[in-house]
């Protein structure tokens, strides 16, 4: 029955992991195409309203759900006598998901700037930052399927 409840709440984990990266694929794509338009166009107006949906619809309650539901895993796990707060790949994933939280609220801010009028990064910016959750994404599965340390 635990174990049940324990791999449900795994799946739930892992759908809602699957929602919060594929936003965070698409909002600084999103960017790319939005920074050339003229502020105040039609055509500014339909990006704006589009970062906004995927930001309030998909991104910030995916990422509420992954650190509930992970922080449920932990607890589950420390509760029935596997103390996972020890774990070297642990900390190294805890250390991974705030970065790549805080790179959640540097994107979030970044669409609010552009909502504003404002373009303040270059364009070969956004491409960069556009790697960090490919390479977020893979550092953790491999912590966490691996569990190297
Ligand atoms: C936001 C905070 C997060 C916390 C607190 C958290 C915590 C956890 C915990 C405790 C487990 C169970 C590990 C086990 O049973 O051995 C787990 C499973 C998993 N997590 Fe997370 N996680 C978080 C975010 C993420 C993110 C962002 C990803 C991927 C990018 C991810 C990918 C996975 C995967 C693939 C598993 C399954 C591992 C397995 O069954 O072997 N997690 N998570």
């Amino acid at each position: 029955m635990l174990v049940t409840s324990y791999l449900w709440v795994k799946a739930a984990h892992l759908i809602f992991v699957i929602f919060w990266i594929a936003g965070l694929f698409m909002l600084p794509r999103f960017y790319i195409y939005h920074q050339p338009t003229v502020p105040g166009s039609v055509e500014d107006k339909q990006w704006i309203e589009r970062e906004r949906r995927l930001r309030s619809i998909i991104l910030n309650p995916a990422m509420i759900a992954v650190w509930v539901l992970g922080l449920a895993l932990i607890w589950i796990n420390q509760m029935n006598g596997r103390p996972i707060l020890t774990e070297g790949w642990l900390h190294a994933k805890l250390l991974c998901v705030i970065a790549l939280s805080g790179y959640h609220g540097w994107a979030s801010a970044y669409g609010k700037k552009m909502a504003r009028g404002y373009r303040p990064a270059k364009d070969r910016t956004l491409r960069l930052m556009n790697e960090v959750p490919g390479i977020a994404t893979a550092v953790i599965v491999i912590l966490v399927i691996v569990q190297p340390f």
